[in-house]
């Protein structure tokens, strides 16, 4: 059965992914009405939504998804049929430090969420109403070089505290439905990179490590796979489950895409690298970068420790998705990744600030 959204309630709207659906959505629909809630942690940022905000279709809650009343009360004023829950707690290495913000937000907060979903639309009659949780490849855990990519069929073998709080809130999800019969729908993403991505994940970091002249920080051998997706296909994966994917079913998004660390981190050099030789202008906009001393960005690669119980390899099987719903990733890796690099390199002052500011870029490496 289709879902026909009418208003949306986007959770974790100022963060990474969940700026750029609302981006897509509003750039997609401009006639349906979008909420977007974010507690605005370390890693949600209002000026991720700077370039909608005056849109007469959109509308910033500053509110926790813990906040069970206040969902109640943004469905029912809202009259919003459509939740897409970005919200959570989203960084490994911080989830191997800290587990207990990531317990208390991925699934608690789920579990918030779903109650007032539960209240508002079956308990009130919604009958056309979806509630879509956005999750990782991770609770499937870890792959050899040989396994074939994750079907949604994989066991969840979850390693890290982040992803067994994914999958804890998958489950719960799935709950929902088997029990009370609330529209649901999950889909598990493999690695996003793009604009607004915090730049302590590896390819953000990497960029603004370079342009500044800080180590490279590569995990143990750098030889874990990981398997990349640009945000928008994600998005576009995502609306195409909401309005015709099948209830209680999970999806894997993915874009068939693998790469190991070191040579993800090889490419972005060789890529600034080239960006210096050819504009001119890099050189006086990055005076701390290593090109400007005849050094290759690659001199900054530097191995520490391991990261904690480090998967290996992360693949996606997208077959389901690509075959039921017709999905097909737009960018290919190679204009994604100068896009994004683009991007990082226009909004210098976007990242600087959160460089320059209180977060803690320490966490999980150990330099030698
Ligand atoms: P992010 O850390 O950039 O953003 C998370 C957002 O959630 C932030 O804006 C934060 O302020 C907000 N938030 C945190 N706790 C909240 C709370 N209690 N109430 C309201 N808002 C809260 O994360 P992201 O990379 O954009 O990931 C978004 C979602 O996608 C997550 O659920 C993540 O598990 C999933 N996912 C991410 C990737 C990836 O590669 N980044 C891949 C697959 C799935
Ligand atoms: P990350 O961007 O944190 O995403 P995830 O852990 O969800 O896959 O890391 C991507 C890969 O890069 C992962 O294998 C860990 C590795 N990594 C480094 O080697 N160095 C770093 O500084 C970071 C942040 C990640």
């Amino acid at each position: 059965m289709t879902h026909t959204p009418t208003n949306i309630l986007v959770t974790g709207a100022a963060g990474f992914i969940g700026s750029n659906f609302v981006h897509y959505w509003l750039g997609t629909y401009p006639n349906e009405k979008i909420i977007a809630l974010d507690a605005l942690t370390y890693a949600g940022n209002r000026e991720n939504l700077d370039p909608v905000a005056t849109s007469p279709q959109f509308r910033f809650v500053h509110g926790d998804i813990l906040d069970t009343p206040l969902i109640e009360q943004l469905l029912v004023d809202e009259e919003i049929n459509t939740i897409v829950h970005f919200a959570a707690e989203s960084h490994v290495d911080r989830s191997i430090h800290g587990p207990d913000a990531f317990l208390k937000t991925n699934i608690e907060g789920s579990h918030s969420l779903l109650k007032a979903a539960k209240k508002i639309w079956l308990d009130g009659g919604v009958n056309d109403h979806r509630f879509h949780h956005v999750s990782t490849d991770e609770v499937y855990g870890t792959l050899t070089a040989d396994e074939p990519a994750f079907t949604e069929q994989h066991r969840y073998l979850p390693n890290s505290p982040y992803a067994a709080s994914k999958a804890s809130s998958d489950h719960i999800v799935r709950s929902y439905h088997h029990t009370y019969g609330l529209n649901t729908t999950i889909s598990n993403c493999s690695n996003n990179y793009g604009p607004y991505q915090f730049p302590e994940k590896l390819i953000p970091l990497v960029i603004a490590n370079i342009l500044d002249s800080k180590p490279l920080p590569i995990y143990g051998d750098g030889k874990q796979i990981r398997d990349w997706l640009y945000v928008d296909d994600h998005n576009r994966g995502i609306d195409l489950i909401i309005r015709e994917g099948k209830t209680d079913n999970t999806y894997n998004i993915g874009g068939n895409n693998e790469w190991t660390n070191i040579d993800i981190v090889g490419l972005i050099c060789t890529l600034l690298d080239e960006k210096f030789a050819h504009d001119t202008t890099m050189s006086s906009r990055f005076a701390k970068a290593p090109q400007n001393s005849g050094k290759k960005a690659s001199s900054l690669i530097t191995h520490v420790d391991d990261r904690l119980g480090h998967d290996r390899r992360y693949a996606i099987n997208a077959h389901k998705i690509m075959t039921e719903l017709g999905y097909n990733p737009v960018e290919s890796f190679e204009t994604g990744i100068r896009k994004t690099l683009d991007w990082y390199l226009s909004n210098e002052k976007w990242w600087r600030r959160i460089m320059d500011g209180s977060y803690q870029n320490w966490i999980g490496k150990n330099y030698k």
